[in-house]
């Protein structure tokens, strides 16, 4: 298959990018610096400018550009930043595959939990459930919008809603891991909130899914089945390490040290990946303790 990519030097990327050219696969870069040899495209998500030429004849594309939302302190220029590096770089994305003489069969375009609001407590939520009103869910409605012209184009448009993916090359799990490590981890705001964890390699494995199988078209939560409370998911990472894990994180600390964002590390939300395995899709890593054994083995590929 010949499959193109934006936002394919990040943490998910780079691990689907190699996932795909170990199998034979051709994988197209949308990147934003001057590409570096025939498999890049130069785009620009800012002014919108991409040259369309490049991607005739795609089997797939897959959208995972956007602003780090854990990256910064959310000051209000940093905010539209993230909302726009995502659905300025997805409306491009979508009308440059719409206007395709052969367009690709699939269009799988990132989301996030985070539609689902910032604190759920215990509700289980599915992708029929109703949507947040805060600020990152009203981002990920409208970037979830913004692949419009890819499916009035009828290429079939995916929304992976993407939980806590762990992997030890970026992400929540290596910030985690090395407190952890250090010995000045513990349950955060209480511990009882649900983390909605993923593996890198199941997070890869769900990405290729949504390409490989015809059909799939909508909202698939991309997580474990088994979500676990933030203290549940420590207290195991700790113990695969042989570490304590037994120094809390108050929610006003999280708060000095993350700023607005600490209401969404402090947030629980209990999301199950119902599409996903009514699909027929079949996790390698269901549980926290897997995620964390996936993440600490060196045979994982990155
Ligand atoms: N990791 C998670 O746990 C998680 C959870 C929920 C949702 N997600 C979402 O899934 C997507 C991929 O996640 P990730 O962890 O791989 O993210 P990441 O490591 O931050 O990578 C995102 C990529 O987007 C591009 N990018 C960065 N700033 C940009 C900007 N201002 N405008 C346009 N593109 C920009 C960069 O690629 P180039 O330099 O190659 O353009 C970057 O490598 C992201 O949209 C993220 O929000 C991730």
């Amino acid at each position: 298959m010949r499959i193109a990519i934006s936002g394919s030097s990040g943490f998910v990327g780079t691990a689907l990018r190699t996932s795909l050219v170990q199998d034979g696969h051709e994988v197209l870069r949308l990147v934003r610096r001057a590409p570096a040899g025939p498999d890049e495209v130069r785009w620009d998500p800012v002014v919108g400018d991409i040259d369309p030429a490049p991607l005739e004849g795609l089997d797939a594309a897959v959208n995972l550009a956007g602003a780090g939302v854990g990256d910064r302190r959310w000051t209000k220029a940093y905010k539209t930043e993230l909302r726009q590096s995502r659905v300025r770089a997805t409306t491009l994305f979508a009308q440059t595959l719409a206007g395709l003489d052969a367009p690709p069969r699939v269009f799988v375009s990132a989301s996030a939990q985070g539609i689902y609001g910032a604190d759920r407590e215990d509700e289980y939520l599915d992708e029929d459930s109703t949507t947040g009103q805060d600020f990152l869910a009203r981002m990920c409605l409208d970037w979830e919008a913004a692949t419009a012209p890819a499916r009035d184009a009828d290429i079939a448009v995916c929304h992976p809603r993407f939980g806590l993916i762990m992997g030890a090359s970026g992400g929540a799990f290596k910030r985690l891991h090395t407190l952890a490590r250090l010995g000045i981890l513990g349950p955060l705001a209480g511990g009882h909130q649900f983390w909605s964890h993923i593996s890198l390699t199941d997070t890869v494995r769900a990405l290729r899914f949504l390409i490989e199988q015809s059909g799939c078209v909508g909202a698939f939560n991309i997580t474990a089945p088994e979500p676990v409370s933030n203290a549940e998911f420590i207290r195991v990472l700790a113990h695969a390490i042989d570490r304590p894990a037994i120094l809390p994180a108050p929610y006003f600390g999280l708060r000095i040290v993350l700023g607005e964002y600490a209401k969404y590390v402090a947030g629980s939300l209990r999301v199950v990946p119902n599409r996903l395995v009514q699909s027929g899709f079949r996790h390698e890593h269901p549980d926290a303790r897997s995620v964390v054994a996936a993440a600490l083995s060196p045979n994982t590929p990155p």
